[in-house]
């Protein structure tokens, strides 16, 4: 399917509408760290935001919430039962990038929905929302043909677990440094 230049844009401005109605207000940059950084660094408004919390109470199942990490979308997914099943149950031969592309975990470990979800029932799935063909912001909310996201740029599917299906692009969206604090913060970085 063709798509417009315009269309691409529209696409992605909605995307960050999204973004600025949703996220505000639930993002807070680590507060321990700014009286350190500020003596140290004249960069510190750089590496304040190095680290941020997100509080993702307010996500219901099925829903997304990105946020902008240094510079980056970072898409925040409370996946439904279906989209980890439909994650879960594909055959790593089936995947064009077999690596699942997740600095949280040592080493280079195969494309698994278990070794990219955040918490062991695969309800939580971060990563960063930057097409890794040339970097467009894909689309979210079970778009594209796996039920994941899609970029419009030049037609990349990524499934429900962000990997690459289908398209140009070479890897999977790519999961960034992240960890729960506790029961509905996320920390990145
Ligand atoms: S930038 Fe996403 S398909 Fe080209």
């Amino acid at each position: 399917m063709h798509v417009s230049h315009a269309e691409d844009t529209a696409g992605t401005r909605r995307d960050f509408l999204y973004y600025a109605t949703a996220g505000a207000g639930a993002v807070t940059a680590g507060a321990a760290i700014w009286p350190l950084v500020n003596q140290m660094n004249p960069s510190a408004d750089v590496q304040a935001l190095s680290q941020i919390f997100v509080d993702v109470s307010g996500l219901s199942e099925g829903s997304q919430l990105t946020v902008n990490y240094l510079g980056k979308p970072v898409f925040i997914r409370r996946r439904t039962a279906e989209e980890i099943e439909q994650a879960r149950e594909v055959e790593l031969s089936e995947l064009p990038d077999q690596v699942a592309r997740n600095p949280n975990i040592s080493g280079e470990v195969p494309a698994t929905d278990e070794n990219r979800a955040l918490d062991e029932s695969g309800e939580w799935l971060v990563m960063t929302g930057v097409c890794t063909h040339l970097g467009c912001v894909p689309l979210g909310d079970g778009a594209g043909d796996f039920n994941g996201w899609f970029c419009p740029c030049h037609g990349s599917h990524y499934d429900s677990s962000g990997r690459i299906r289908r398209g140009p692009a070479p890897e999977n969206l790519p999961i960034p440094v992240v960890q729960f604090t506790d029961d509905t913060t996320i920390q990145l970085g």
